[in-house]
């Protein structure tokens, strides 16, 4: 950071989350003061080191107190939803907050493109608003993060079997602590190299839906079954309270469409950011093997 404090202090929003949790981690080791928001402290279980703070960034509370006194601010679109990420990047600029780092997505590519599907335009509208607040940013374009993989830890405990529609799909699984490490990077960094950087961020190997389910089965030491279902029985399964049934299939089909589509890239954006190889999916389910037992 150009902050002439010595120990910067960085908002975390959706900290307890996945990228979130591990980058309050990364930050604290790195020396920084850390201001994590989550909707319930008692709940939240980070480190006491953190400074905890009640948000639910949908409400109508004030959002100045969030970012007094901030150097920089982690921003994810998962805490609360685009408008709730605006109305913190607003409050951050009046703030006097200096730099942001956007968790973003893979999915934009600053083309016309983006128009195209509802994850590109959502998150391109809040990388165009980042741009646009006069804050220092980066934005960190996340590939298919690892942790998709936890949504078949209910029916692998259950039953040994992962169902999905399309177990040949390929893509470049990225470790959350991967993510979190380019993020701290970008907030930190003192000598303006990241600034104004879009960095799309993948793990470091291609692998199908069925090599990440045999991943998981060596680390589990479990036999884990791959049953294949129609789409859309695997939308259905989908459908939250974020994402509507038509945005499900959406994401299905898209998933069918890289069985035989050219493969994603892989990016050395882990390496080149943070100086070390990005996590393999092995590694990381091995760091989550107690999820799935
Ligand atoms: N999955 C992928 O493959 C992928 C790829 C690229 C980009 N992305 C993007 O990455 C983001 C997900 O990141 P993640 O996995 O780290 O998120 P996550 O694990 O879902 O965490 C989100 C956190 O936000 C907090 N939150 C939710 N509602 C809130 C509210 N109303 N007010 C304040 N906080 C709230 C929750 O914390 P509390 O419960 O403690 O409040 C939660 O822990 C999404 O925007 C997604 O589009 C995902």
């Amino acid at each position: 950071m150009t902050s002439p404090q010595d120990r910067p202090l960085i908002v975390v929003s959706g900290a307890t989350g996945n990228i979130g949790r591990s980058l309050v981690g990364r930050l604290l080791a790195d020396g920084a003061a850390v201001r994590a928001l989550t909707r319930d402290p008692a709940r939240a279980g980070l480190p006491a080191a953190a400074e905890t703070v009640r948000a639910d960034l949908t409400g109508t509370g004030d959002l100045a107190p969030l970012l007094a006194g901030a150097d920089a601010l982690f921003l994810n679109l998962a805490a609360g939803g685009d408008a709730a990420a605006v109305a913190v990047l607003d409050a951050a600029v009046r703030a006097g907050v200096r730099r942001v780092v956007l968790n973003s997505s893979m999915a934009v590519t600053g083309t016309p493109a983006d128009d195209t599907h509802f994850i590109a335009r959502l998150h391109a509208g809040l990388e165009r608003a980042v741009r646009d607040s006069g804050l220092e940013w980066t934005v960190v374009r996340g590939g298919n993060y690892a942790t998709n993989a936890l949504a078949w830890a209910p029916s692998i405990r259950a039953a040994g079997v992962v169902r999905e529609a399309h177990p040949g799909a390929q893509s470049v699984p990225v470790h959350e602590a991967d993510l979190a490490d380019v993020a701290a990077v970008a907030l930190l960094d003192r000598t303006g190299t990241h600034l104004g950087r879009a960095y799309v961020v993948t793990g470091p190997e291609r692998m199908t839906l069925a090599q990440q389910v045999a991943a998981i089965g060596r680390a589990t030491g479990r036999e884990i079954r791959v049953e294949q279902i129609s789409e859309e029985e695997a939308a259905e399964a989908m459908v939250g309270r974020y994402l509507t049934k038509e945005a499900a299939r959406e994401l299905v089909r898209m998933f069918g469409a890289t069985v035989d589509a050219p493969p994603f890239p892989v990016s050395d954006a882990v390496e080149q950011v943070t100086g070390r190889p990005a996590r393999t999916f092995a590694r990381w389910a091995e760091d989550h093997a107690a999820d799935f037992t």
